[in-house]
């Protein structure tokens, strides 16, 4: 297949790398040229162009059969998240509509599930969030699906939770240098999925998911930041983090939501088997990497 990755970083590079593995045509797009030799090393072709500019897609070598939107906004606020997410995939839709185009997946977020109540929720779940950012991603899933539902623009959204993986995972950073607190009493569930299985899944997406379909990207075990934290520090032999002051607390719990994501569709209807079915092997085997590199440090914090 001739495939274009929107967004060619964390996830998007491994995605590609792996795509030319199995002896697809890969396009890497980017903003900027910087860094191209890695994409080029990988056997990626790079591209330049900004999603947010219609004129920089035009100019793009198509046509596409399968086309990735992995692309993430660098900085955090809610203007930014309605032209990288929202406005960009409008602009990648109208170029890519009418065209030979098979399957385009969306990497959006579990963050668009705003339940508060530790429920399990699953892809049929209302997606109401408080946060301003994650209402931008229901929109813009919004305009994927109505893409679909009215030009059968073949779109597939993953929601993928916290991505972790090398060199990646806010907490597990966080606790090894000594920087990580435990907020409340601990009890707010974190949904996670290594970097791998998500690019594993995309694969799966395109290979085999309907479009039309969301799917949840999570791992098998949503779990309590506590029993994480306590996993990670009989693990490393290193003290739990502290409780998180009152402040820090009432500083945090704006727009924070708690619940479990079930990835069961994932599983019964893309077959997909994980590769890290928890954090614990995930994390495992980050740890082992770390270690060989030389670069683990388990000091703990002076008390
Ligand atoms: N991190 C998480 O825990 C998490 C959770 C849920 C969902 N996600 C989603 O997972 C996906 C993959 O995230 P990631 O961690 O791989 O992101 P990343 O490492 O930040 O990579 C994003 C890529 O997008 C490119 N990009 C940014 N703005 C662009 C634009 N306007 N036009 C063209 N390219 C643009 C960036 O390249 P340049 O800067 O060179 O342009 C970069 O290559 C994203 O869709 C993200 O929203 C992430």
């Amino acid at each position: 297949m001739r495939v274009l990755i929107v967004g060619c970083g964390y996830v998007g590079l491994p995605l590609g790398t792996e795509l030319v593995r199995q002896g697809h045509e890969v396009f890497g797009l980017r903003r900027s040229a910087e860094g191209s030799e890695t994409l080029v090393a990988a056997g990626i072709k790079p591209l330049t162009g900004d999603i947010t500019q219609p004129s920089d897609l035009q100019s793009l070598p198509g046509p596409f059969e399968w086309v990735v939107n992995t692309v993430s906004s660098t900085k955090g606020g809610a203007e930014e998240y309605k032209e990288v997410y929202l406005q960009g995939t409008r602009n990648l839709v109208d170029w890519l509509a009418g065209s030979s185009i098979q399957k385009y997946v969306y990497t959006s977020s579990t963050s668009v599930y705003g339940q508060t109540d530790n429920s399990q929720v699953k892809e049929s779940s209302s997606t109401e969030p408080k946060s301003q950012t994650s209402q931008v991603l229901v929109e813009t899933e919004r305009f994927l699906l109505d893409a679909f539902q009215a030009r059968r623009f073949p779109t597939i959204i993953l929601r993928a939770a916290g991505i972790y993986g090398p060199d990646r995972g806010h907490l597990f950073l966080q606790y090894l240098k000594n920087e990580a607190r435990i907020a409340g009493k601990g009890e707010r569930i974190i949904n996670m999925i290594h970097r791998d299985d998500l690019v594993g899944m995309i694969i799966a997406a395109l290979k085999n998911g309907r479009a039309g379909e969301v799917y949840n990207a999570v791992d098998d075990e949503p779990v309590t930041q506590i029993h994480f934290f306590r996993w990670l520090s009989e693990t490393l032999g290193k003290h739990m983090p502290p409780f998180a002051t009152e402040e820090e607390n009432s500083q945090r719990k704006r727009g924070l939501t708690n619940k479990k994501v079930s990835n069961r569709k994932v599983k019964m209807e893309l077959g997909y088997a994980f590769q890290y079915p928890t954090f614990r092997q995930g994390y495992t085997a980050e740890i082992q990497r770390l270690d060989q590199a030389g670069q683990l440090n388990t000091e703990p914090e002076p008390r």
